[in-house]
């Protein structure tokens, strides 16, 4: 009898921890008696024709658990962005022979998934974003290790601040969500944290203002400011972003300097720390994430169980309807952001 075979691709943008997921889920079918196909650049490797696939084995997947990005390649491409593209990706999957598909992706990738799955698909999903955005699980793989690149970057800036008597800010990634903002800003110690959830009307810019010039009333020469790539300042009809185009978030740390600078005479400086935040070495949480996630989607593989989300909640490893992922970004909970908070200023 032909041995059963499963497919695996992520989708959207990468994140370190993706190799230790596919490790995972890949030597555990291997052991399971599976054939493991890897999809190259996600749901693209799927559409048209001919399908862009290799074949996982021990050896390929050997050695990958600390290697940033992904093995597998990746792509934005949703099948939803041709006419046919999702009927061209039932079609490939017929033809590969593929019982199911592991697809590890964020909060776009993943509602793209569910559709799939609506339209017959057996799919499994691994929620893995820096952003950490996705409903339905308390965290995604890469978003530990991109607080950890951010709280890195704002203990640099913080000695420089230090040295030159200078409000220092720092523009972080999330996108419509201040997850890495508010982690990496209270592992930090962070003066005053911006992020999308709250919108930065006149009373808060204030109030930030305020803040610092306390702080050089009491004899405190620097301060760190994080602020979140999505947060809205009101007034403005759009969120800052890269070249007129709104997908790609960026300006807002600029945007802050500019106010603070126009209204204090501090000497204002910003960073935007950009893409660092997604590459290189996963932390051993989103390696051991990761490893949990990989093995559990396999258990779901051999259980049948499709149309699932693999998911961490109250801090267990387990698994919810891929429903779940529904209905927009998952918020930072306000509640954390408060703890922060009490140490602004
Ligand atoms: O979703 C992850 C993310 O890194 C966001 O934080 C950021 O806004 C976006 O991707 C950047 O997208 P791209 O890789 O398409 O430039």
């Amino acid at each position: 009898m032909d041995k059963k075979r499963i497919g695996i691709l992520t989708s959207g943008g990468d994140c370190p921890g993706l190799n230790a997921a596919i490790r995972a889920a890949a030597k555990s079918a291997i052991a399971a008696g599976y054939d493991v196909i890897g999809i190259i650049r996600g749901w693209q490797g799927l559409l048209g024709e001919k399908s862009n696939i290799i074949l996982l084995d021990r050896i390929n997947t050997s050695n990958i658990i600390d290697r940033g990005g992904t093995i597998l390649s990746t792509s934005r491409t949703s099948p939803f962005d041709i006419e046919d593209g999702p009927q061209q990706v039932l079609n490939s999957v017929k033809r590969l022979g593929l019982e199911g598909l592991i697809v590890l992706g964020g909060d776009g990738t993943l509602n793209c998934t569910l559709e799939m799955w609506q339209m017959g698909l057996p799919v499994i999903g691994i929620p893995k974003t820096i952003d950490n955005d996705v409903r339905g699980t308390e965290y995604c793989i890469g978003f530990q290790t991109a607080v950890q690149v951010a709280t890195d970057a704002l203990d640099r800036l913080r000695s420089t601040a230090a040295s030159h008597h200078r409000v220092m800010i720092l523009e972080v990634m999330g996108r419509n969500a201040g997850w890495i903002a508010t982690y990496a800003g209270m592992a930090n110690g962070a003066d005053f944290i911006l992020i999308p959830e709250i919108i930065m009307d006149d009373k808060k810019i204030d109030r930030l203002i305020q803040m610092l010039v306390d702080r050089g009333k009491r004899g405190i020469s620097f301060s760190i400011i994080v602020v979140a790539e999505g947060t809205m300042i009101k007034g403005k009809t759009h969120k800052y972003n890269i070249e007129g185009k709104s997908s790609k978030l960026g300006g807002v740390g600029r945007f802050m300097a500019e106010i603070i600078s126009s209204r204090t005479d501090f000497n204002t400086r910003f960073s935007a720390l950009g893409y660092v935040q997604r590459g290189g070495t996963p932390v051993a949480y989103d390696r051991s994430l990761a490893t949990h996630f990989g093995v559990r989607a396999i258990e779901l593989v051999k259980e049948g169980k499709y149309g699932r989300l693999v998911a961490l909640k109250n801090n267990k490893v387990t698994d919810v309807p891929l429903e779940k992922v529904q209905g927009g970004i998952r918020p930072v909970d306000l509640s954390i952001y408060k703890v922060a908070e009490k140490f602004f200023g």
